[in-house]
């Protein structure tokens, strides 16, 4: 027997000594059992025990109570009752045009990135998200995967840690990693603490198994990204998805730019471009909105 399956062996039996109750792992996925078992080093295998038994909705639910945020009311646009805010409408277009794209192709990884900083990625994933909550059973996880500068815990009004940063190092499970927010259904994994390797951690495997692990769970899953101009992250983990937004700021992103960032990814689909801080309809450049003025699906 492998020294991976003896220690998984052993955390299992620590955790159900701990809580007085012989936990069995349920191994509901084969091949990502035998997948885990061959790439995760030993330390792992406690992290690797509650990726394997007993993980699903409802073990989520009971396992991360729900956190207190402070949504940053500014650029927050669900949190609130008010159903009209300026920028909201844009949002539930968006999400028209995704269902639209969902007929014709499996979609729920959607990666949210831009060619430069400060467009908007954060802003425009963490709304698309509660958007996306706000239809009634829908479930969404929104994860920062900008760990080079991570802010949608910002945003947010939420803890940037325990996150991704530290469920890719093996620090922690995905129950510690995630965050269940005050609006129902709506799950965050913040970028986690600062790390100096990036793209190291974000082609470890484990943020392949991760997805796999929580993709049935949820009816979207959207991921913010750091900048593709400036770092290849986004590269990364565009692989892990099934499609990309592309964010350009009005006024503020250079086209070539734009361009360019958007041939990092020649073989991911493009699900559009969303136009960000583009003047308001009547005109009204106090507020910013934003517009899917593209799409490839
Ligand atoms: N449509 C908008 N309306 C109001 N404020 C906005 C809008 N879009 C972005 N902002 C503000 O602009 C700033 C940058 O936005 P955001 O953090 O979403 O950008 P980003 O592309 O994620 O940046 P970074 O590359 O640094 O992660 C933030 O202060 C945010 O509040
Ligand atoms: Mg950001």
């Amino acid at each position: 027997m492998s020294r991976i399956h003896d220690a998984l062996k052993r955390a299992e039996q620590e955790r159900a000594t701990s809580t007085g109750t012989h936990v069995e792992p349920t191994f509901d996925q084969p091949e990502l059992r035998d997948e885990l078992r061959e790439n995760l080093p030993p330390a792992e295998a406690t992290v690797m025990s509650t990726m394997t038994s007993g993980f699903n909705y409802e073990s989520l639910l009971a396992r991360c109570p729900q956190a207190a945020w402070s949504p940053d009311e500014r650029t927050m646009l669900f949190f609130q009752e008010n159903e009209n805010r300026v920028g909201a409408e844009e949002f539930r277009t968006l999400r028209s045009r995704l269902y639209q794209i969902r007929e014709k192709m499996p979609l729920k990884r959607l990666m949210v990135t831009s060619a430069l900083p400060k467009e908007g990625k954060s802003f425009v994933a963490a709304n698309l998200a509660q958007v996306m909550v706000r239809q009634h059973g829908r479930r969404a996880l929104v994860i920062d995967g900008d760990l080079r500068n991570p802010g949608m815990h910002r945003h947010l009004g939420a803890a940037q840690s325990p996150g991704l940063a530290d469920y890719l190092l093996g620090e922690c499970d995905e129950f510690a990693a995630l965050q269940r927010g005050p609006m129902e259904n709506l799950f965050f994994m913040p970028a986690g603490r600062t790390v100096p390797s990036a793209p190291e951690l974000l082609s470890n495997g484990r943020l392949k198994l991760f997805l796999q692990r929580v993709e049935p769970l949820f009816d979207w899953i959207i991921i913010d990204t750091s900048p593709v101009i400036p770092v290849s992250d986004a590269t990364l983990v565009a692989g892990f998805c099934d499609g990309v937004l592309m964010v350009v700021r009005s006024n503020s992103t250079p086209s070539d730019l734009a361009r360019r960032a958007r041939e990092e990814f020649p073989d991911k689909l493009l699900l559009g471009v969303v136009l960000n801080g583009a003047p308001g309809k009547h005109g009204d450049s106090k507020y910013y909105y934003g517009e899917v003025v593209g799409s490839q699906a």
